[in-house]
């Protein structure tokens, strides 16, 4: 093919990429009933969530505030409430305005204010286009007599800086992304000049350039996220001390884009992970301490607490006690520091926490962690697996990970605590069903009349393809107005015997669908609460949700490593630790599921670039890829048992995830017992794996353990669409019809987990 006809295929499917996903993104949409339609009670829980996942970097005394302030910065009003793309696009029943929310707390400088809202309403915020998303909004510009009379009104400024960032596209390490635009540096040094105290309120959803603090006196520095619809309720809590701060950063803040390991291996079709396992603050605790400004753990409050910890055989023994004056709740972390030979460890590694309740002044919580071998143990292939290496384990707790002091020591003995198989898997051929000779639908199935493999073994070869794809389009009319895709009963034969369409909805930050939905604070917010059985009270509430809606299964949650600050959908994802991940993720996924609804974990792995994301090849050890990149999932497989997952666009060292066996057979299924389904990504690239042989695409997908190709057609232009799985079937080397029943089995059983939990 000619390189412009390529060009202008590739052109136009990212076109029908885009509108597939949502026709109308460019607006924001709100349900017209407004409030009203909010689900009871998630107003309250969202509030709630949202300031409990808000970080206080620095207070000196100016917060929380009673007295009237100056509100500065544009995002007051056009606030962001979630990142663009899949994991935002929400439609919800109301929000509020940092603006809206303060106004109904606080006295505030009225004209100032007003001039923001008449700005807001005269320059309306730009929404870009898929992949084509604002970094930031334009600043309105304020002038020295605007200040200085809103000066005259009160001695006490807060200054609201907001970033947006979404999906199929990165940030920048420039002026309006990762850095301060010259506007908004030049409003907080006229703020500052103007003001004896200034707060400053950060209204994004990853990690930011903070070096201006250093150049600039500021009393205050609140993070609220994007806190979903309650952003502004939460904000006014924060402020005026309704709520005391006791979200911990679920990143290092580093003085410069540049600090990060990552950066050094920016851009390229192959993403080197150069850094190997030092990846966040095993990168800076162990190598560059100099070059943190806000550690990763870290968190202020409006009161203080003393921990004094023990560590006693495999258990931390501890007491909080709140040392202050007002209400708090506490993080305790406890990080372990592994002997160093011949594998390099990092200084720190988080592997376990623990939140206070809300704790009354005096008063003291006791509790104990209990730490399993895996804390202590290091992957090293040639030693077969997942070992605890000889030499000295020393473990530290306390409120972040640069503070935390070490509270115990032992000396070990190499041990294997997990064996693992080799990363490259050839898949044992399956032997085709035993013809039954009964009639079977799949109720019988449900109801324990016939196994899935009787069932199955009745499927004609065109049924046992169909079922491999969904639905050919997104917003299926087999499923809720809206849906991202529908598998299962996708055709006439299937529905036929009793199959039903499987109604898939996004996504992380509440449902997607044509209906509104709660919004929900994004996931950086979620885990910076470090508060696993909040996140799954929320996630049972948007299960309720889905059900309402007609909605099966939840593309969520979405878990990849903050492994470079500039990644666009950073705000999807919780954190730089997999462990912190794992717990979370694992904790949303029983949110979902203990009301009778599907989570479908994603991306499976090492999406950790939107950049050409589904072209990109991420290089990496097999040590970072079992300890960083894949430790979250095996926790969620593990801890959470979800009924679905969702493969990655990119290929992992050369292979596409959604070809990988020695991932999803290998790994995911082989050595984790996950016993879903597997969902590709939606709209895939050609391919194989170097095991399947003869088997390419589709059938080296089924081959791989990648039972269903999301959304299930091609894109309208030919050369996207996928299939042809029938016309080999059975030929030397091509898929056999018992893969393609065993490929059936596997998605009967993610469909009959999600029907037996309804
Ligand atoms: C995203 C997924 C999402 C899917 C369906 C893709 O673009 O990567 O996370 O679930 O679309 O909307």
């Amino acid at each position: 093919m000619g390189k412009l006809k390529k060009t202008i295929l590739n052109t136009a499917a990212k076109i029908y990429f885009a509108l597939s996903h949502s026709p109308l993104r460019q607006e924001e949409h709100l349900d017209p009933e407004g409030e009203s339609a909010a689900t009871e009670g998630m107003p309250a829980l969202l509030r709630r969530a949202a300031a409990e996942g808000a970080v206080l970097l620095k207070n000196d005394g100016v917060l929380p505030i009673t007295k009237r302030i100056a509100l500065f910065g544009r995002a007051q009003a056009d606030t962001f409430y979630v990142g663009y793309g899949s994991g935002g696009d929400v439609i919800k029943p109301y929000r509020v305005s940092i603006l809206d929310g303060l106004e109904k707390a606080l006295p505030l400088v009225t004209s100032l204010s007003e001039a923001y809202r008449e700005f807001s309403k005269k320059f309306p915020i730009e929404r870009g286009g898929w992949g084509f998303w604002p970094h930031s909004y334009p600043e309105m510009p304020v002038s020295e007599e605007l200040a200085k009379t809103a000066r005259r009104e009160t001695d006490t400024a807060v200054v609201v800086l907001g970033r947006a960032a979404g999906e199929e596209m990165d940030n920048l390490p420039s002026r309006g992304s990762y850095l301060l635009s010259e506007e908004e540096e030049n409003m907080l040094a006229l703020v500052i000049k103007t003001f004896p105290r200034v707060a400053v309120v950060l209204n994004i959803g990853s990690p930011v350039d903070l070096s201006w603090l250093e150049r600039y006196k500021v009393n205050a520095v609140l993070v609220v996220w994007q806190g979903g619809m309650e952003t502004g309720n939460a904000c006014a809590d924060l402020l005026t001390g309704k709520v005391s701060p006791s979200g911990k950063l679920t990143d290092t803040f580093a003085r410069a884009y540049a600090d990060y390991p990552s950066s050094a291996f920016r851009g390229g079709k192959k993403v080197v992970y150069g850094e190997d396992i030092f990846v966040g603050y095993r990168h800076f605790e162990t190598k560059a301490r100099e070059k943190v400004l806000f550690p990763f753990g870290f968190g202020l409050s409006y009161t203080t607490f003393s921990i004094s910890a023990r560590y006693e055989e495999k258990k931390v023994i501890f007491s909080v006690t709140n040392t202050g004056n007002t209400f708090g709740r506490e993080v305790v972390q406890v990080y372990v520091q592994k002997p160093t030979g011949e594998l390099e460890n990092p200084a720190r590694e988080l592997v376990a926490f623990h939140k206070t309740k809300l704790l009354a002044p005096n008063e003291t919580e006791h509790h104990e962690l209990l730490l399993d071998e895996r804390a202590f143990a290091s992957f090293d292939g040639t030693r077969g697996g997942f070992v605890k290496l000889k030499g000295e384990y020393r473990i530290f707790c306390g409120s972040d990970v640069r503070s935390a002091q070490e509270i115990g020591a032992f000396s070990s003995e190499e041990v294997l605590v997990q064996p693992t198989k080799p990363l490259t898997y050839t898949v044992p051929l399956p032997s085709e069903l035993p013809v039954s000779d009964r009639k079977i639908s799949f109720s019988d199935v449900k109801e324990g009349r016939a196994s899935v493999g009787e069932f199955v073994s009745a499927f004609s070869d065109e049924e046992l393809e169909a079922i491999s794809y969904g639905a050919i389009v997104m917003n299926s009319p087999l499923g809720a107005d809206g849906n991202a895709g529908v598998m299962g009963g996708v055709t006439e034969s299937l529905r036929g015997r009793g199959i039903p369409p499987i109604t898939m909805t996004d996504g992380p930050s509440g449902i997607r669908l044509n209906t509104s939905s709660s919004l929900l604070p994004c996931a950086t917010l979620l885990g910076c609460t470090f508060d696993p059985s909040l996140v799954e009270k929320i996630y049972r509430a948007v299960g309720q949700e889905m059900k309402e809606r007609g909605s099966r299964v939840l593309l969520a949650p979405a878990m990849n490593l903050h492994r470079d600050p500039l990644c666009g959908r950073n705000f999807e994802y919780y954190s730089e630790d997999p462990y912190l991940t794992g717990k979370l993720a694992a904790a949303a996924v029983r949110g979902v599921q203990s009301v009778g609804v599907s989570a479908c974990p994603k991306h499976f792995c090492c999406n950790n670039r939107e950049e050409d994301r589904n072209r990109s090849d991420s290089r990496l050890s097999e040590r970072a890829l079992r300890e960083l990149y894949l430790r979250g999932f095996e926790i969620c497989v593990k801890e959470g048992k979800p009924h679905f997952l969702m493969t990655s666009y990119n290929k992992i060292n050369g292979v596409y995830a959604h070809y990988n066996a020695a991932l999803v057979r290998g790994i995911l299924r082989g050595e984790w017992g996950f016993d879903g389904c597997v969902v590709t990504d939606w709209w895939m690239k050609k391919g194989s794996c170097p095991q399947s042989g003869k088997r390419k695409n589709n059938e080296a997908r089924v081959y791989a353990g990648v039972n269903v190709l999301m959304p299930g057609g091609g894109y309208v232009i030919k050369r996207y669409q996928h299939g042809g799985v029938k016309k080999k079937l059975g030929k030397k080397g091509h898929l056999t019809r018992a893969e393609l029943q065993k490929n059936a089995c596997e998605i009967l059983a993610g469909i009959l987990k999600t029907e037996e939990n309804s």
